[in-house]
């Protein structure tokens, strides 16, 4: 089910919220990617622990093993296919499933990738595209976020809008433009248009 808001750092947002990510947390990322992921952990009131990068600006996995051993109470954790390079996903998911962290995936760059024959966007929690106008399918501007999680869907999908309608836990984004520009790139990812 997809939310769709108004460029990445809002659904990066959203996606830590419905994942339970509170001020004073901890959220491990990618050192080498887009500086607007550190800086939405930080909006989001958390602090990013970044892993170092390989040669080919895929995650260390050796390193993110020290810094999850350094940093235990970390919780979630955003991967980012930066560059349409898939890090090694399958141990990265053990990883986190060991330690019980949930993933984000940030599919910014990776719209189309494969891992193992997988898109991208399957191995995540929750996985956020980016239909700004330099990416693989793109509005203009616009993204949006999917998940198989039910509540996290209906919580992001909430947020994204005005938040007018119940006890709203944080003011809506409310990026409806962006919406409709979001929703013509889905389509036509889909085939639809
Ligand atoms: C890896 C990565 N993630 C996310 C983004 C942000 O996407 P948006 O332009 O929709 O904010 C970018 C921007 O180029 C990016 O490079």
């Amino acid at each position: 089910m997809p939310a769709l808001t108004l460029s990445l750092p809002p659904q990066i947002y959203l996606a830590l919220l419905a994942l339970g990510v509170k001020h004073g947390d901890k959220v491990i990322t990618n050192g080498f990617t887009f500086t607007a992921l550190p800086s939405t952990i930080i909006h989001a009131g958390a602090s990013p622990v970044l892993v170092q990068a390989n040669e080919n600006f895929t995650m260390n996995v050796e390193d993110l093993k020290l810094k999850i051993a350094a940093n235990p109470d970390c919780k979630v954790m955003i991967l980012s296919h930066f560059r349409g390079k898939l890090s090694d996903c399958d141990a990265i998911r053990d990883i986190c499933d060991e330690h019980g962290i949930l993933m984000v995936e940030d599919c910014a760059h990776g719209m189309g990738c494969t891992w193992n024959g997988e898109q991208a966007g399957k191995v995540g929690d929750i996985a956020v595209f980016s239909c700004q106008s330099d990416k693989v399918v793109n509005a203009g501007e616009g993204g949006f976020l999917a998940t198989n999680n039910a509540e996290w869907a209906s919580q992001c999908v909430y947020w994204s809008g005005a938040c007018a309608s119940r006890q709203p836990r944080l003011p809506g984004l409310y990026s409806t433009i962006f919406q409709r520009n979001s929703l013509t790139a889905l389509m036509r990812r889909r085939g639809a248009l």
